[in-house]
């Protein structure tokens, strides 16, 4: 007995510390960051008026209730137990009883009181956020989803761009959320609030971001092979700071036309154009993101690996190999120079 008790503990320590290490080896650059990111997904951690306090305070008051039922019907339960326990004298089975028309009644009106306590600020909520915010000043954007990528336009500004959402500090941003493929879920825990992307339907959803700085979002919804890297990345900026976005979206990157990358240019036109635009480019490719301002994104692969050189480099050689599932195809192997050249033309495209 002694030895048993002391070596389980140590045991279990043991065993931990090697599920850690273990981990700590499988896990990619790319997982490890999104890790030390994940307090920029926490729901609890609201950035958004609105949508996000909306959510918030439900949750709030239905997890002190939840507490409450808890401790009064673990009391109900002790009371029973310690009450009713066997007697030291008592032999053979209790007195048997069958139905009591009180405690039915009370077991029935009890339940459907807590439902209506639930259902009532429950159903005002889901009102409130299915009403389009009016006004000149709301961001309209039509969110895409694909496998496994996020397709973001703003109709009013025409201009689009790829898993990095921009968008102004304390005005709403209102979302047309479609799907190219299957249903994908787009979710941005701090924003709160999460809609399906459903083929051949529009779903709407709007928040208010609340404060400037980065968010990550990710798909919520199982979407195939590589649904744990369909991740998104929102940037709130100050007023100023999304107009100059906005402003630099609408220009043609000096990439474009520079004479350093016409090699690249038509390295992109037999390579990639059929998928991917690149405004004054090319323009047809919609099966992958548009990249006329690939060189403005921080991360690539739907917010996977940041857009360095190097990253860049292995995913123009063998993207499966990076993303799995990845349905980027490339019409031949590249070679080391027009790989080179490639990426310093997208990382220029700003
Ligand atoms: Cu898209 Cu999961």
């Amino acid at each position: 007995m002694f030895t048993r008790m002391n070596t389980l503990p140590v045991l279990r320590l043991a065993g931990l510390l090697a599920a850690v290490l273990l981990m700590s080896g499988c896990a990619s650059e790319s997982v490890m960051n999104w890790l030390v990111d994940g307090y920029k997904q926490s729901s609890l951690d609201v950035k958004s008026t609105d949508q996000g306090p909306d959510i918030m305070s439900l949750y709030t008051t239905f997890t002190w209730l939840s507490i409450v039922i808890f401790f009064i019907v673990e009391a109900v339960l002790i009371y029973a137990v310690v009450r009713f326990r066997k007697k030291k004298d008592q032999t053979g089975e209790p007195e048997q009883v069958h139905g009591n028309t009180r405690v039915e009644i009370a077991w029935t009106i009890a339940p459907a009181l807590i439902v209506l306590f639930i259902a009532i600020p429950t159903i005002k909520t889901i009102f409130k956020l299915a009403d389009m915010p009016q006004g000149d000043d709301v961001v309209k954007v039509r969110v895409v989803g694909k496998q496994w990528w996020w397709h973001f336009e703003y109709p009013e500004l025409g201009i689009q761009t790829a898993n990095e959402l921009h968008l102004p500090v304390g005005r709403a941003a209102a979302f047309n959320i479609e799907s190219d493929d299957v249903i994908h879920s787009f979710w941005f825990p701090q924003m709160g609030g999460k809609r399906d992307a459903t083929p051949g339907h529009v779903n709407f959803m709007y928040f208010t971001p609340a404060e400037p700085g980065e968010y990550l979002g990710a798909c919520a919804e199982y979407c195939g092979t590589s649904h744990a890297n369909m991740r998104m990345k929102l940037i709130v900026h100050e007023e100023a700071d999304f107009q100059a976005w906005v402003d630099r979206q609408k220009s043609v990157p000096a990439a474009v036309t520079a004479d350093e990358h016409a090699d690249a240019r038509d390295a992109f036109m037999s390579n990639c154009a059929a998928c991917h635009a690149v405004r004054g480019v090319a323009e047809f490719g919609r099966m992958g993101p548009d990249l006329t301002h690939f060189g403005d994104r921080t991360l690539f692969a739907s917010g996977m690996f940041p857009s360095t050189t190097e990253n860049l480099t292995k995913w123009l050689d063998d993207p499966q190999a990076m993303k799995p599932g990845a349905l980027m195809q490339l019409p031949q192997e590249l070679d080391e120079e027009t790989i080179r050249s490639l990426v310093a033309f997208l990382q220029d495209l700003k």
